[in-house]
């Protein structure tokens, strides 16, 4: 019922240069996939991946946004002049902005009211700490962000958000969430959902898992009911892991 949903979060890696290289060489590698496929890459880069991927089926987002339309907020990128270029999907509040970056509940909250504004798809990330997990606070903390995250949104609009859990542990760690504890935390985000907007809401929202996916161990966590896609980093950088891990 739920298309899976795999998209690539490059962070601070790969140059416009690297970038189109890699869209060009993954587009024929995945032109057949089933599930949707998605590159997010930095502002920068993001006219030129856009162009290359004119005419495949990989769709471009950004790996942030700001709140605000415009005015004097030096150094940020707005939702209009995203707009503009094509871009369609934005991560909003990955534990690295959150951690690095001051983001917040509240300014994840208000940059997913801005994705929608401009009909972004936002790919909100939650997840919780090492410490938070050995605190059996896990489900709690991912609820909290969750129903802040979506706070204020109609069920139309929950309906398109895709929410990707990313315990911050398994990020670039190489130790993956086993997909019974992956499972477990995305079936308490979905249960949230259908608590505050109901059930059939609920089973349309597509819930990713990230934290060292890569081919080898994609197949069995996108097995479990819960899990509609993922948000890759490391795995995502080479063309043919992304395009293995699709496949
Ligand atoms: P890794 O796949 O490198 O662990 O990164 C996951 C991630 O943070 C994706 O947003």
């Amino acid at each position: 019922m739920r298309r899976e949903i795999l998209a690539a979060n490059w962070k601070m890696n790969h140059t416009n240069a690297s970038g189109v290289a890699m869209i060009k060489e993954l587009a024929p590698l995945v032109k057949d996939a089933k599930a949707e496929v998605v590159v997010c890459a930095p502002y920068l880069m993001l006219t030129d991946l856009i162009e290359a991927a004119r005419g495949t089926n990989i769709g471009i987002g950004a790996e942030n946004i700001y709140f605000e339309d415009k005015g004097a907020f030096t150094g940020e990128v707005s939702a209009p002049m995203l707009k503009e270029i094509g871009v369609e999907y934005v991560i909003i509040g990955h534990s690295e902005r959150r951690q690095y970056f001051n983001e917040t509940d509240e300014t994840v909250n208000k940059k997913v009211h801005k994705a929608f504004e401009y009909g972004f798809t936002p790919i909100v990330c939650v997840g919780e700490s090492l410490e938070q997990r050995d605190y059996g606070v896990t489900n709690d903390l991912v609820r909290y962000q969750t129903k802040i995250a979506l706070f204020g949104l109609d069920a139309e609009q929950v309906k398109k958000v895709v929410i990707a859990y990313e315990p911050v542990w398994a990020i670039g760690t190489g130790r993956t969430a086993t997909s019974e504890q992956a499972e477990e935390v995305c079936k308490a985000i979905r249960d949230c959902i259908a608590e505050l907007y109901g059930q059939a809401v609920a089973d349309e929202v597509r819930v990713q898992y990230g934290g060292s996916m890569k081919p080898s161990n994609a197949e069995e966590l996108l097995a479990q009911p819960n899990i509609d896609g993922g948000l890759i980093g490391g795995a995502s950088l080479v063309a043919d892991d992304f395009s293995k891990l699709i496949r």
